[in-house]
């Protein structure tokens, strides 16, 4: 054997068939793909000693703060583009129905169950915003008694799991439709906010001139009974940011226009005052039902 020499594509394939006799065929086909794709790419710019280091630190610093409150492991996912793919992948081709988009960290199980029309808002958070509509199927029949699971920011740009003094049910809230579908709840206009950038992900982020900013958008999950559940967001149209958000979430789709209203307008519902804003929304679902419900990934506070 002396004087032979071990080629770069010798260890590739080395390590690529020692998963050859793994009994799970599934894993054995993601470790396989995984370890092709990871050599490939340290192959491909030639990755050097100081790199793999730099990579390595990255992990351990993702490794340090991450803990039951922040997932900054989920955060890489969500910054490279990955979250939005699996789900892509998980809801192809939604047909009539209403596209998906990212989770987040801030989806907390467990929002108080609200009545039609209520705020969500436990204390002053923006321009008040009455959001209606009706949860309808792809045949286009209402939906009676289907959730919405809905969660937002405040005018400080926060979440409410971010800031510990704030009431924990503040601006979220599980509301059910009508046997209409008809569904409305009192939010407030949502604003544009930075993901968490205070760590690995956002030394990514400022090393590669790239900004932490989402557009703003208001989270939803929609349950029913024989229905598909989605997970998704509705985007306000008048956001910075709709065509370069952090975590790539927007479909054109889920883009809507909010309609500015006077504080003497004859339509303001209850409850409001000063000026407001309104939003119409259909929400539509496909037939079918999930092997699981949406499973909340840890938060980032
Ligand atoms: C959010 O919309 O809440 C979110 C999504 C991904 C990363 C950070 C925040
Ligand atoms: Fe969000």
């Amino acid at each position: 054997m002396s004087g032979e020499r071990t080629s770069p594509a010798e260890i590739t394939a080395k390590a690529v068939a020692s998963f050859d006799a793994c009994a799970d065929p599934r894993l054995r086909t993601l470790m396989r793909a995984f370890v092709a794709h990871l050599h490939a790419f340290a192959s491909e710019v030639e990755l050097t000693e100081e790199e793999w280091r730099a990579l390595v630190d990255a992990l351990t610093a993702t490794a340090h703060i991450t803990d039951e409150r922040r997932q900054e492991f989920i955060l890489w996912s969500d910054a490279l583009g990955l979250s939005m793919l699996v789900d892509a992948l998980a809801h192809p081709a939604p047909g009539e129905a209403t596209e998906s988009t990212v989770l987040g960290p801030f989806y907390v199980p467990g929002a108080p169950p609200r009545s039609y029309g209520e705020s969500m808002a436990e204390e002053p958070a923006g321009t008040p915003a009455w959001v209606h509509g009706r949860v309808l199927s792809t045949a286009g029949e209402p939906i009676e008694d289907a959730e919405l699971d809905v969660w937002q920011n405040g005018d400080d740009r926060l979440y409410a799991v971010q800031r510990p003094e704030a009431p924990e049910d503040h601006l979220r809230g599980r509301y059910r439709t009508r046997a209409d579908g008809g569904f409305a709840f009192v939010a407030v206009r949502p604003v544009a906010y930075p993901i968490p950038d205070d760590g690995p992900v956002g030394r990514m982020l400022a090393a590669t001139g790239r900004h932490p900013w989402r557009p703003a958008h208001i989270h939803m999950i929609v349950r029913a009974d024989g229905f598909k559940t989605v997970a998704t967001h509705i985007f306000d149209a008048t956001s910075d940011y709709l065509d370069s958000d952090a975590v790539f979430a927007v479909k054109r789709s889920l883009v809507r226009s909010f309609v500015e209203r006077r504080a003497d307008d004859p339509e303001r519902p209850p409850g409001i005052d000063g000026e407001w804003v309104s939003l119409e929304l259909e929400l539509v679902l496909a037939p079918g039902a999930d092997a699981s419900d949406v499973i909340d990934p840890g938060r980032t506070a």
